[in-house]
């Protein structure tokens, strides 16, 4: 994999003399890109893209005697820049730093000849990292680069469904980063077919009808008045410890959790972060799992109005996959947007949930299974397959039947309660049932209380976007 990314550089490399130099390169080290990997899964989805770390073995593959007959992608935009809140955060700890006027000592002592990563590089905030807008030249975790590998594993893998293609609309949020995520996904694709993309917007007004329900939902709450009881001593225990190295450093609390950000997004900048040594591995692992807290109450399944926002992107997977006349014929859907929207659907689809709360007072290890930053690292891809297996019976006539699963960054994730299809699928019309049951009482429009901000009350993109323009301006966010 390593390997592989490297080469695409230096396929990309004899192009740069037809762009302009970027202004400005991080000092980096090269010989140590690439070795900070084992760190992602701490780092909340704001590092690089990983593949899901829990392989359950089931292969990638499909199983013999079966034949893809539709895939739909819903994928997260690549690596960026931190989000103008997360970036003036980081930015004022940096300042804090920059105005100790001794020596740093102990693990701070990097800082004593170090340039500031976002240097320079406030314009960039919200944006798709991309060999244009990149603090290094030999970072390989661009978020240009990964959507193009996204695009090349995904022909090569779906090849057979692909070549059949003519015309292919991609769609996406009208978000940039989504955008251009899509953008360099579809570059990638391939001359062999015409690809355009249906952009849609993320306001609220568009109501059912995007990709970002969320937005559309006035009645969502962060719920984050659970997060006043998570122990924030691990952050006390940093800010004590820098502040012992070094005399007179006031940081606070919020500087010690703006450093795991940092680290980071200079990771997914400039491919390594000194920052990441300062942090012991009890603090990763406190940081990784306030994250998931924070989201599951959120985003994912302990906030109630989840399932409602959620239902919305799932029914239409559905939809998609009943193939009735209105969208038959057409049987590659791929869909990109936030990493949120992710967690929605995951919520209703029935992954990563045990029934058991993430608790606050302490991690309960064994009963920890959602990892926000596992599900949606950034370049998040889930991938929906429909196949169609052959079966000889007794008699030696052959059945046919269909069937579902999904595949979560790359590992088969199988739905519990229904997987006794071939590589642990689910039958198709067992998974419709299920899936009906999982949003019979949802409701969105409700629910939500979307007629505050829009009278559309059915997401329909994905059947009249040949007749409608859905070509909305971009937004940085
Ligand atoms: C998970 O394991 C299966 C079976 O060995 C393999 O096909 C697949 O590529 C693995 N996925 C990852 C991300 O390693
Ligand atoms: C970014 O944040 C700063 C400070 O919070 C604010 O002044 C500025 O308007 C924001 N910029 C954008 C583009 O939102
Ligand atoms: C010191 O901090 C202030 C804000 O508190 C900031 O404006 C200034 O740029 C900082 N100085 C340096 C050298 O970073
Ligand atoms: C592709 O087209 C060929 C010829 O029309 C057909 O036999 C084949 O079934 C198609 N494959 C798929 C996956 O639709
Ligand atoms: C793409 O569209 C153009 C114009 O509609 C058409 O001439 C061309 O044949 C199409 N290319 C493919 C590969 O279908
Ligand atoms: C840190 O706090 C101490 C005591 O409040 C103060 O004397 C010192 O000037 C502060 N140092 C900096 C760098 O702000
Ligand atoms: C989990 O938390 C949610 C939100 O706080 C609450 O509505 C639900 O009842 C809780 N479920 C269990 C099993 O405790
Ligand atoms: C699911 O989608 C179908 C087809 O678009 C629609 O008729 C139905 O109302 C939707 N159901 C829910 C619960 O959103
Ligand atoms: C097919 O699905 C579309 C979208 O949900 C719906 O409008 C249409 O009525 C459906 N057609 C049939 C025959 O079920
Ligand atoms: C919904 O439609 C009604 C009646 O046409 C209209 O008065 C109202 O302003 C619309 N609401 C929104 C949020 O667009
Ligand atoms: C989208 O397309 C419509 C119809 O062609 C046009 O009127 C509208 O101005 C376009 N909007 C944008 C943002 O390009």
């Amino acid at each position: 994999m390593y390997q592989s990314i490297i080469f695409y550089f230096c396929l990309t490399a004899t192009t740069i003399l037809g762009i302009s130099v970027p202004s400005y390169f991080h000092k980096v080290d090269i010989a140590k890109i690439g070795t900070q990997e084992h760190l992602f899964p701490f780092l909340a989805g704001s590092a690089p893209y990983f593949d899901y770390p829990t392989n359950y073995s089931i292969p990638r593959d499909l199983p013999d005697d079966c034949q893809l007959t539709q895939v739909q992608v819903l994928a997260r935009h690549g690596e960026r820049y931190p989000t103008n809140s997360t970036g003036r955060k980081i930015i004022n700890t940096w300042y804090k730093l920059n105005n100790y006027t001794r020596d740093f000592e102990g693990s701070l002592s990097f800082l004593n000849s170090y340039e500031f990563f976002l240097k320079d590089k406030f314009d960039q905030f919200e944006a798709l990292t991309t060999q244009e807008n990149s603090i290094s030249p030999l970072n390989p975790y661009l978020g240009e680069y990964d959507a193009k590998r996204h695009a090349l594993e995904f022909s090569q893998r779906y090849e057979s469904i692909l070549r059949n293609v003519t015309d292919l609309t991609i769609f996406t949020s009208n978000s940039k980063r989504v955008y251009d995520t899509a953008k360099y996904f579809s570059e990638a694709l391939g001359d062999g077919f015409n690809i355009s993309l249906a952009v849609l917007d993320e306001d609220p007004s568009s109501g059912a009808n995007t990709l970002t329900p969320g937005y559309s939902c006035p009645k969502w709450n962060e719920n984050d008045g659970i997060l006043e009881g998570f122990n924030t001593d691990y952050l006390t225990d940093i800010v004590k410890r820098l502040g012992a190295e070094n005399k007179g450093l006031n940081l606070t609390t919020t500087d010690a959790y703006n450093l795991f950000n940092w680290c980071a997004f200079e990771i997914s900048l400039s491919g390594y972060s000194e920052m990441c040594s300062i942090f012991k591995i009890e603090e990763l692992i406190q940081f990784s799992y306030y994250n998931d807290v924070a989201n599951y109450y959120s985003d994912f399944v302990g906030n109630p109005l989840i399932k409602a926002i959620g239902s919305v992107l799932f029914n239409s997977s559905m939809t998609l996959l009943s193939n009735n006349e209105t969208t038959a014929g057409q049987n590659i859907w791929i869909s990109f947007t936030h990493d949120t929207d992710m967690l929605n659907y995951m919520a209703v689809l029935g992954i990563m949930d045990n029934n058991k709360n993430l608790t606050v007072n302490s991690v309960p290890f064994q009963d920890h299974i959602f990892h926000k930053g596992w599900l949606v690292p950034t370049g998040a891809r889930l991938y929906t397959e429909k196949f169609q297996c052959s079966k000889k019976t007794n008699d030696s006539s052959v059945t046919t039947a269909e069937y579902v699963r999904h595949v979560l960054n790359d590992v088969v994730i199988p739905i519990e309660s229904c997987h006794s299809g071939p590589g642990f699928s689910c039958e198709l019309h067992e998974f419709l049932k299920y899936g009906r049951d999982r949003i019979r009482d949802a409701d969105f429009y409700k629910n939500c209380g979307v007629r505050d901000v829009s009278n559309t009350t059915e997401l329909t993109f994905y059947w009249d976007y040949k007749n409608k323009p859905y070509n909305s301006s971009l937004i940085l966010q």
